[in-house]
């Protein structure tokens, strides 16, 4: 048991090594880069990802396209966004849409909302993906980046739900995958705000999915381990883990393709890979007081 419980909160401090905090705040200004949606498969029904252009939400853009959705990918740089379109359209039967927007800024989701009500999208799957976190989050960093990272993890979150609403109730039933991770299920003192902000998405999932159910629009939400989305992440978990840790994480191909099987059958909390599994189980049964004890004695 206590190996099994070590494991699990290494897991977890690894499975949220991601995206780090060091990385430039630059809120780039917001540009639209759509071609005009005359194209005969806009019959199809279409899925937005919200942090579509690489990592876990391409892999989620590609599960989605192998299903015949249409996409609506969201991020801000533009020649990822660009390279994810030519390669999902030259791959799948679909029609791709890109638009290059910063998430962690305020008008960001009315802009997004205005552009698919205006053009009337059949919107069936809203997947809010885009995330960041990463080490000595709290004390550590100038309160503007805490607020970027609460910006971007929870309000556009929040606000692309709500602003979206209205053409997912209209092409109902529709399906809602916020992204969490494991850090949201127990208090983690070095990754205070991210664990807080992941553990925000994953309550107000949980109360979306109750509100929701009468307009038959599915709430899920994705909280998994390490994935390997960037070398950095890799290095630090064969750094900490050694083998095991190579073992415990998931590709995120497998990542995109469990959480569109699942968010489709209207799963609410979808957590790739056995071993993740498990170890989440242990966190979530465990009081938050001593989980944050036990992160703390750790370094984490
Ligand atoms: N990787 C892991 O181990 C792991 C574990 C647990 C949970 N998660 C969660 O999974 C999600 C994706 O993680 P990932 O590792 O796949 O990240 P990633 O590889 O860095 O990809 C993030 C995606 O979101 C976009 N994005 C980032 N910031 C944005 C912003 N401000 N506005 C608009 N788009 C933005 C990125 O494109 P641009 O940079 O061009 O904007 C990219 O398309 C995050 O919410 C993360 O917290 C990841």
């Amino acid at each position: 048991m206590k190996h099994l419980l070590s494991l699990a909160i290494a897991l977890c401090i690894m499975g949220n090594a991601i995206a780090q905090m060091d990385e430039p705040i630059i809120a780039s200004d917001s540009l639209e880069i759509s071609s005009n949606p005359t194209n005969p498969k806009d019959s199809l029904p279409y899925a937005m990802v919200a942090g579509g252009s690489k990592g876990i939400g391409y892999a989620i853009a590609v599960a989605l396209a192998k299903r015949n959705y249409n996409l609506i990918l969201i991020a801000r740089g533009y020649d990822t966004l660009v390279a994810a379109k030519g390669k999902l359209e030259a791959l799948y039967p679909i029609h791709v849409e890109i638009l290059s927007y910063d998430l962690a800024k305020e008008e960001s989701a009315g802009a997004i909302a205005k552009w698919c009500i205006d053009r009337n999208i059949k919107l069936k799957v809203l997947c809010n993906v885009a995330g960041l976190g990463g080490d000595h989050d709290y004390l550590r960093l100038p309160l503007d980046s805490l607020r970027y990272m609460v910006n971007l993890n929870v309000e556009s979150c929040m606000a692309m739900s709500l602003l979206l609403l209205p053409l997912l109730e209209k092409n109902a039933p529709s399906y809602i995958l916020n992204v969490a991770s494991m850090a949201g299920f127990a208090p983690i003192p070095s990754k205070n705000m991210y664990s807080a902000t992941k553990a925000a998405v994953i309550s107000f999932s949980y109360g979306l999915r109750n509100q929701l159910k009468k307009k038959k629009i599915s709430v899920s939400c994705l909280a998994p381990g390490p994935v390997f989305t960037k070398p950095q992440i890799k290095r630090v978990t064969k750094e900490r883990l050694g083998w095991f840790g190579m073992q415990m994480a998931v590709p995120p191909k497998k990542v995109g393709e469990v959480a569109v099987k699942k968010t489709l059958k209207k799963k609410m909390i979808i957590i790739p890979g056995t071993w993740t599994k498990i170890s989440a189980t242990i966190i979530r049964t465990l009081p938050k007081r001593w989980m944050a004890g036990i992160y703390g004695g750790l370094g984490g």
